[in-house]
Order: structure tokens, then sequence, then C-alpha cells
């Protein structure tokens, strides 16, 4: 009887390490097997004969393995985590400097591990936004240069241990979540990320977030504002009415505030010069609106203050012209002497809002950078600008001159920008564009374009800033475009650097602009639309780089409706499918590299005219507007569609 029971226990002891040692070698030959090793020897290692421990990239801790660290050997394949579910002891993974891509992999099923690296790999899809639920041990990831898009995952930032965080190099679009506790080391920079930093992330390091367009609030210095302008929305989509009202009950105190300080600095000013006489500048420099407010102020209520005369002086210089008078006349002191609210800080300046007394709302835009022409010039082009007409363009109302900066003044359109609709409407509490919405808007856009080539025809690019922030909603959601006509003004420099027709092929291929820039810019705001995706997430500083919106909608678009390339927030396509893609491939063959090639913009007119009026039979789309359209077929549409490779 002893005997045998001690037998049992040996084998059972026996079947117990052996299986053990076994499922590991199991475990990590699975994983072996969905590799693609780049280096083809590197893994030679990897082989039964030898313990797992001997093996290259594979850490043991005496016979465990508790982490890999396969690096620099142009893996690439899939990473099977599944396999990896039999290493029971792994707490770490990296494979950095590899050439891995497509989805983030589900780490979530190894809940025990600490850390991640990913560093300089591939990895461009959305991470789920609950990739790291459960993973209590998490420590440190590392996801820096990929290409990650979406939003960053809440689960990241609910992480209870999380140290050290890097996903700069990528390009993660949206706001940046609320972390629960504050990371030791973080890195954002070099992304997409847009609105206002969480509060518990202001003491950090500036440089951490450098290179996002569209961030603010500290450690940067820039202030967040405005529904105008998606980035700076704050976040309403959690709070309450009651924060609601705290916002404005902060505002208002902060704007009493405001205007006594400006008022005690007034005095305080005034009595200063009746002791030393300087000058008051006649020029408002750059102050803000308010502050000139502030100045007017003074000019009723301290008529023995000696700015008086300057103050009269600056007034009488500030002399608005009108372009049109169907809203009556008023002058910028009236402008003024409403409490102007900030609306938003687009590339050229900052926008105001403000109230005239008779009630009409306004909108006042300031532009620095617009020196390029002189006196008469300016005054020649607002006025072309001014005589233009059309559904689709916001009208300048008048505007004010003075050789460091230019205000325009235009209505207030309530339901604020296109790009506000399309990526900031969760925080902003739009509902989201559906898809006949988005057509007419694309139409809309396309119509007012047709017109600005046909009325502005000395300019290359008449339009020249196309992009969703400059097209506005009306209140039945038709588009209005503004910031068009502007190229001939704007100072050189700033244009390239700032304005969209200096970001397409033709520019940063051969530094030239045509009369089909704006074509491109619209088959860019037509994927924008159709995807939901920021076309600035894709851009990179390397200018020779092919990394932008069409080419990475032309890798993953295989010819058919799928979830991952539309916007999901388009809801109910209702059978439209197909008008959708028709419409995709319109916005592709905008963006045609080769200008030639490229559809011109009544091509494009008529295309998305055409694309409702053939409800049925949409296999002969493309044929039957291939043979009316006389050799058009060459210019990328032929009948077998557009030729995508
Ligand atoms: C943060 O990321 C940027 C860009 O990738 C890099 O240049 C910088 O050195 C990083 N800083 C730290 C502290 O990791
Ligand atoms: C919003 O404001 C930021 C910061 O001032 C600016 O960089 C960005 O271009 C603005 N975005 C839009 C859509 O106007």
């Amino acid at each position: 009887m002893k005997s045998t029971s001690l037998i049992l226990l040996f084998i059972v002891s026996f079947l117990f390490v052996t299986s053990h040692g076994l499922s590991e070698i199991e475990s990590l030959l699975k994983f072996k097997k969905s590799l693609v090793i780049g280096r083809a020897s590197a893994l030679e290692s990897w082989d039964r004969k030898n313990p797992p421990c001997k093996w290259i990239g594979v850490l043991c801790d005496k016979e465990y393995v508790w982490g890999l660290r396969l690096e620099n050997i142009e893996l690439s394949g899939s990473l099977n985590i599944e396999a990896l579910m039999g290493l029971k002891s792994l707490r770490s993974l990296s494979f950095m400097n590899n050439k891995f891509r497509g989805p983030f992999p589900e780490f979530k099923k190894l809940g025990a591990l600490k850390s991640i690296y990913l560093s300089n790999n591939q990895f461009d899809i959305k991470i789920p936004n609950d990739a790291f639920d459960g993973m209590g041990w998490l420590k440190k990831i590392y996801l820096e240069q990929n290409k990650f898009s979406g939003e960053i995952p809440m689960s990241m930032a609910k992480l209870p241990k999380l140290l050290e965080l890097r996903l700069d190099g990528n390009r993660f679009t949206g706001q940046i979540p609320e972390f629960i506790h504050k990371p030791h080391m973080l890195n954002l920079s070099n992304n997409a990320l847009a609105g206002p930093i969480p509060n518990i992330l202001s003491t950090m390091d500036q440089t951490m977030f450098e290179g996002n367009q569209g961030l603010c609030g500290e450690p940067l210095e820039i202030k967040c504002y405005s529904p105008y302008n998606l980035s700076s929305e704050p976040k309403a989509s959690s709070k309450t009415k009651s924060s609601k009202v705290l916002y404005i009950v902060a505002a208002v105190v902060a704007s009493v505030l405001a205007i006594l300080i400006i008022l005690g600095l007034i005095i305080v000013l005034c009595r200063r010069r009746r002791n030393k006489q300087p000058l008051l500048s006649p020029e408002p420099g750059p102050s803000s609106l308010q502050k000139r407010a502030g100045i007017q102020e003074s000019d009723k209520g301290q008529s023995s203050c000696h700015s008086h005369r300057a103050a009269k002086r600056m007034i009488h210089t500030t002399k608005l012209s009108f372009l049109r008078d169907d809203k009556g006349k008023f002058e910028l002191q009236d402008l003024l002497k409403a409490s102007a609210e900030i609306l938003g800080s687009g590339c050229f300046g900052a926008s105001y809002k403000t109230v005239l007394s008779n009630g009409s709302i306004m909108v006042v835009k300031r532009f620095k950078h617009m020196n390029n022409a002189g006196f008469e010039e300016f005054q020649e082009q607002i006025t072309r600008i001014g005589r233009l007409n059309h559904d689709n363009l916001l009208p300048i109302v008048a505007y004010y001159y003075k050789k460091e900066e230019k205000l325009f003044v235009c209505d207030f359109i309530e339901k604020g920008s296109l790009a506000a609709h399309l990526h900031g409407h969760k925080s902003s509490g739009y509902p989201s564009l559906d898809w006949p919405t988005r057509l007419n808007i694309v139409k809309g856009v396309a119509r007012g374009l047709l017109y600005l080539q046909k009325n502005l025809p000395s300019l290359m690019a008449p339009h020249g800033h196309l992009k969703s922030s400059n097209v506005l909603l009306s209140e039945k959601f038709d588009p209005i475009m503004t910031d068009y006509g502007l190229i001939p003004m704007i100072n050189e420099e700033s244009a390239q650097e700032l304005m969209v027709a200096y970001k397409s092929p033709e520019y940063l291929k051969q530094s030239r602009v045509t009369n089909k820039t704006d074509v491109w810019g619209l088959g860019v705001l037509i994927l924008e639309i159709l995807t939901g995706k920021v076309p600035e997430s894709f851009s990179q500083s390397d200018k020779e780089s092919e990394a932008d919106m069409a080419n990475w909608v032309k890798s993953n678009f295989k010819g058919e409706w799928s979830k991952e390339l539309f916007d999901q927030e388009m809801g109910k396509t209702n059978n439209c499918e197909a008008e959708i893609l028709k419409l995709l491939k319109i916005g592709l063959s905008c963006c045609e590299v080769d200008v030639e090639k490229r559809l011109d913009i009544r091509e494009v007119v008529e295309m998305l005219e055409d694309l409702t009026k053939e409800r049925e039979g949409d296999d002969d789309f493309y044929s039957t507007y291939a043979s009316e359209a006389d050799g058009r077929s060459s210019r990328g549409v032929s009948s077998e569609g557009i030729n995508l490779s």
C-alpha cells in the first residue's frame, strides 16, 4: 500500500512539474507561431531542445517566465495574447522597435501585467475604450511613436497604479480624459489632442503637452473659451445644470471685477497723466476689445481726464467701413459698449461676440498678419468680397482697417461651426449630424466654391482656407463659409504656415497653388464629414510624408461599406450606403494628387447634384456620368469607378 501511494505521489508530482514546464514551452511556441520575424535567425534559440529560460528575450525568475523582451528584430504579424495566458507569472512585455501594426492587442486578458512597452511600432487603430479594464497592477505603458488614433481610452485614465505613461508621437484625438491620479511621468506631446487639460495634470511640465494644436488650460499659456472653437469647449457632458449656473455666476462676477479693475486703472492712469502728461498712444495696440471699451467709458465719465482728447482722436480713427447696409449703421464703440464675449481664437486672431443696442448679435474677428496688401489694394479686395452674395457665404458687414490689425464684423451664426458639430458634439450637446444633413452640407459648400470661382476670377484659390471650423451651420443646417478670399491680404509667411491652400499636395510638392486647390480642400472636408476624423491628426511635420487623410482613407477603404471607416455618429443610413460610398469616391478624387487628373469644381457640383437623382441603379452611376461627360473618364472617374491603388 505504502509503495503504491508513494509511486502515485511521485507520478502526480512528476506530472505537475512537467505539465507546468510543458505548458510554458507550448505557450511560448504557440506565441512564436503568430509572429513574422524580420531577422530570420533572431528567435532560433526558441526550440524545445533548450529550456525556455535560455531562450533569447525570455526573462525568468528561477524557472518562471515573468517577462518577454523582443526588441529591434523587425517583428510583425500578430501578438497572440491567448497563447501568453499560459504564462502564469508573466508581468512584463516589451516589443519596442519592431514593425507591428493594426489594432491594440487584448492585453487585458493578462490581468497581472505590470508593464507594456510597444514604443516605435506601427500600431494604427483606435484603442478600445475598455482596453485596460481590470488591469489593476499596470504601472507602465509605453506606446509612443506609433500611429494610434482615436481618443485616449477612458480605462487607461482609470488605472489605479499607473505611474508612467508615454503616448507621444501618435495621432490621438479628442480630449484628455480625467485621470484618477497623477502619473509620475506622462508624455502626450505631438498628438492631435484638443480641449482643456484636466486639473490634475495642470502641474505637469508644459513640454508634455507640446505639439497638440487644440489643447488649452494650465500648464499651457492658452486660455480655454468658446462654443465656436471646439477645442476650447469646456467639458459639459458630465456637468449638471447647477454647474452651468455656477459658470454663469462666475462669469458675471469675473466681468464685474474686470470692469472695476479697468475703471480703477483708468483713474490711476489719469491721475498720473495729470502729473506727468505723457501721451496716450492713439493706437489701441494689442489690447483687447474690452480695454478699448474701457477707454471710452473714461471718455464719458471723467471729462476732466487728460486722456479725453486722445481718446476722442482714437475713436475718430476707429471708423468702421461698411460693405452692407442691411444691418443699419453702427460704430465700433457701439460694438464695444456691450461686453464682448470671446468666442475663440482662430489662427489669425480672436473672435468676439457682441450685442448691438438694437439687439442684433454681431461677431468681430481680429486679423493679425494681414499686411500683404497696402491700403488701396486691401480696400479693393475687401470691396470685391463685399459684393459677393451667396447663401453659402457669410457676408462681411463692415471692417476696420489699421496697419497692425484688421477687424471684420459679421453676423453671428448661432449653431457654430461644422467642426464643433462633427468632433465636439458630445461636449457641446449638439445632436450628431445625420447623413442627409451631411450631404446637404457638402453640396452647399461645393456650390459656394463654384460661386467663388466665378466671382473672384483673379484668385487662384478663391476660398483658400476651407476647413470644417470655417464652415458655420445655419438654423436649417445649411453651410455658411467664412474666411474666404483672404489669400491676397494675408502676409505670405503666415499664409504659408496657416492657410489650408498651402497644405495641399501641389503646394507641398511644387510650391504652387492652382485653381483646383480649393477642390482638394473640399475633398478633405468630404472625407472628414464621412469618417468623423480630424484631418490635422494625419498631417505630419515631415513635408514629404504621404500620411494624410486621403491616404489613410484609401488604405482603409476596401470598396465597400465598413463600420470602421465611416463615422458611426451618422446613425441610421437607411439604405443610403451606396450614396455614401459614391460621396467617398468623389471625396477621394477631389484629393487626387495629380492636379491635371483632379476634378474641377464644376464637375464636383454636377456629380453631387446627380448623387441623389439616381437613388436606384447606382452601379451605372459612373459609367453614365463618364459617357455623358466628354473625356472625363480619363480624369480619375472611369466606368470602373475610381482607381484607388
Ligand atoms: C516627450 O516626447 C517628446 C516627443 O516625442 C520627446 O521629444 C521628449 O523627449 C519626451 N519627453 C520625455 C521627458 O520623455
Ligand atoms: C481653437 O483655439 C486654439 C487655441 O487658441 C487654436 O489653436 C485652434 O486653432 C482653434 N481651433 C479652431 C477650430 O478654431
